[in-house]
């Protein structure tokens, strides 16, 4: 074997939070109607309309959080529309996602049961671009408050004496575009005031997410970060908000309306998804930086609360609907995210991706006609990352560069890399992009020895290679054969556009 990169790995480092392996689901095309509600009447196996196979699936990923009712979405919905006896709920128009009537049979009462079948934390975005200060105080009431109080005498005639815990709470979404189109400086005040009242009732403690910058919107984070630096973060019962969001999706393609299709694609459309993928590390970096001026012991968080690739819709699926096929190419770009994610986890305490069910990046599709449920490329390497969650995030030293490629103007580094450790376990997962060459590579751990180790890889004969209903086990995890261990170095071989992560006693 010729390696081609010696990396020393540090047996130390900060926590890799589990949110960081969170998730988001929007009332959008089929994601919560036919993703995962199915209603009450269905004869696809459920419970209160959820449905069982996905609740499942997910369940086996240790699903951390879910974010929900969206997305641009939040900022147009009434809490109190979702609640009550369903088939007197009003009924209204989405008009972010296809201009079509939503019925409000999944509301609130049917996301924390959803939330509590996963295991889940919950993540509520409130609505402040069509909302009132008033209507969110009262929600946070309705869902959190025991005991006699208006919201929660409401809570109860509707069927729920005791109130749930629900930490994370967003101040809108999207402030600068869908959530009202706002500037920052109007923004910030906007969720300093809608923030100082979301109360914690009880002992409910509320973690408030403020509506955060579009990519490399620095000057967003920096006018966020100037509105609470003076009230003391550290005094978390005061703060208005506790951490600020950011949304970065992978897209390229030349226009919006051409961003490329999910499934037909050639090597030097991958390398550019890979590319924008990449530029996650840089955005991270750079708003962990601006923040690190007003905050430098990091008690404020960064939550990267969407991220995924977005492609053209599937021929003749709603255009409003954004589903998408998911391949290898997918699969690829969460591993890479990961790897970033893990290397700020200093910073970056939670990231959910976009979407769950049949929604841009999903880990699951359902087929409308079969009911089928089929598993992505995506869902595998979460499921083979799992061991991530809540580990210590261990530093990688380059001793020899890594293998490189250019793309346009700009060079991509072919193979990622990120490692933890946790309950005397290594993990560490690794990613060849290149879609034409293995690579080899070789792993030295500093301060310890690895033995029994267990490999899986994630590669299949092409990028496009996806799972179907037909066909749902093209792209799916087996054993990898190509690991050797010898004398605390870890040999690892990376076919071309394969994930592999290794185990290992430590
Ligand atoms: O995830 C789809 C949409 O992308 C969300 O609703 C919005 O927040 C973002 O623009």
């Amino acid at each position: 074997m010729t390696i081609e990169a010696v990396l020393n790995v540090d047996l130390d480092g900060p926590r890799i939070n589990r949110h960081l392996y969170g998730h988001f689901a929007e009332h959008l095309g089929r994601c919560i109607y036919g993703g995962f509600y199915v209603g009450e009447d269905s004869g696809i196996p459920h419970e209160g309309g959820i449905r069982l196979d996905v609740v499942d699936a997910l369940r086996a990923l240790s699903i951390p959080n879910l974010r929900w009712p969206g997305g641009c979405f939040a900022d147009e919905y009434h809490w109190r529309d979702g609640i009550g006896p369903k088939d007197e709920r009003p009924v209204m128009v989405n008009t972010h996602w296809g201009d079509v009537e939503e019925n409000n049979h999944f509301g609130t009462h049917e996301f924390l049961a959803l939330c509590e079948l996963l295991g889940a934390e919950p993540y509520i975005s409130g609505n402040v671009g069509s909302g009132t200060v008033r209507e969110m105080s009262d929600w946070v009431e309705y869902l959190t408050r025991a005991g006699d109080s208006p919201m929660a005498r409401l809570r109860a005639a509707n069927g729920r004496a005791e109130p749930w815990r629900v930490r994370f709470w967003g101040l809108g979404n999207e402030a600068w575009g869908c959530g009202g189109n706002m500037t920052a400086e109007h923004y910030a005040q906007e969720a300093r005031r809608y923030g100082t009242y979301c109360r914690d009732h009880g002992d409910n403690r509320l973690y408030k997410i403020a509506a955060g910058a579009n990519g490399a919107d620095y000057a967003w984070t920096e006018t966020l970060m100037k509105q609470i630096g003076h009230l003391g973060c550290q005094h978390i019962g005061s703060t208005p908000y506790h951490a600020l969001s950011l949304h970065y999706y992978t897209i390229t393609g030349p226009s919006w309306d051409a961003k490329g299709s999910a499934t037909d694609f050639g090597a030097d459309e991958h390398y550019a998804t890979m590319l924008a993928a990449a530029r996650v590390e840089e955005l991270v970096a750079g708003h962990a930086a601006v923040m690190d001026c007003y905050d430098p012991s990091k008690s404020v968080g960064l939550v990267l609360d969407e991220w995924g690739t977005w492609f053209d819709v599937e021929p003749g699926t709603h255009p409003g609907f954004l589903y998408q096929q998911n391949t290898l190419r997918d699969a690829l770009v969460a591993s890479v995210h990961f790897d970033v994610f893990h290397r700020h986890a200093d910073r970056l305490v939670m990231a959910n991706i976009a979407q769950t069910v049949n929604v841009l990046q999903a880990m699951i599709l359902t087929d409308p006609d079969s009911n089928a449920m089929v598993l992505t490329p995506t869902y595998h390497v979460f499921a083979m990352n799992r061991g991530h969650q809540d580990a210590t995030a261990l530093r990688v030293d380059l001793r020899t560069p890594l293998p490189v490629r250019p793309v346009g103007d700009a060079t991509l580094t072919t193979v990622s890399m990120s490692a933890s450790r946790k309950d005397g376990r290594l993990l560490v997962s690794l990613s060849n992009l290149g879609a034409e060459a293995a690579a080899d590579v070789e792993i030295e751990l500093r301060g310890g020895a690895v033995t029994a180790v267990d490999a899986r890889i994630l590669t299949s004969g092409a990028l496009p290679d996806h799972n179907t209903p037909q066909a749902p086990s093209v792209v799916a995890p087996r054993a990898h054969d190509g690991v050797t261990v010898d004398a605390g170095r870890l040999r690892v071989h990376l076919p071309a556009h394969s994930f592999v992560t290794v185990t290992g006693a430590l």
